[in-house]
């Protein structure tokens, strides 16, 4: 297996990088993987979320053997996101997981950042009206939605490398 990865800010290239460091895997961005990965070899494809779709993974679907999935994105990792997730992005025959990965609105277009600033504004109030009753976890995520911040974590990689090592 091969790990192929689509990251436009840096969080999906940390976790690919860690995940192949971990595994002895061979990782490859998205560009670069053409020609170099096998026909037929087993790609787990990872890629950050936009609206959430993860990011490149039809065109990777069409060009290798997709045996698995992942999405990196700014929610916290929940039961609910991945079962949205899942939903919205089928994989013949191959799981799909999810990482938090950050936000970094001064590596993104203003557009984009509008976009997430209008997606996430419930979610900004929200925690924002909580005061000080917000707990250590939301104080992370606000935070992290008003200046950007990084959540990746060498732990977060725990389920998808069980999965991996049953394979
Ligand atoms: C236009 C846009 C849409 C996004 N949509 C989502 C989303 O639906 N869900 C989510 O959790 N994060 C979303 N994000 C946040 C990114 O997925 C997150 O910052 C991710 O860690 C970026 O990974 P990268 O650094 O590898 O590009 C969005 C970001 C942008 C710019």
């Amino acid at each position: 297996m091969v790990i192929v990865y689509r990251s436009n800010t840096g969080f999906t290239k940390q976790y690919a990088e860690m995940l192949a460091k971990a595994e002895k895997l061979k990782v490859y961005p998205f560009a670069e993987a053409q020609g170099r990965v096998e026909p037929g070899e087993k790609v787990f494809f990872m890629g950050p979320l936009m609206a959430g779709h993860i990011s490149g993974i039809d065109q990777a679907v069409k060009k290798f053997s997709v045996t698995g999935a992942c999405g990196v994105g700014m929610s916290p990792a929940t039961r609910q996101v991945l079962d949205t997730l899942t939903k919205a992005n089928y994989v013949p025959n191959a799981p799909i997981f999810y990482l938090q990965g950050g936000w970094a609105p001064k590596k993104v277009g203003w557009l984009k950042r509008r976009m997430v600033g209008m997606a996430t504004k419930s979610m900004r109030e929200s925690l924002r009206d909580k005061g000080s009753r917000r707990t250590p976890e939301e104080e992370a995520q606000y935070q992290m939605l008003l200046q950007g911040g990084s959540f990746v974590a060498f732990e977060n990689l725990e389920t998808i490398r069980e999965w991996m090592k049953e394979l």
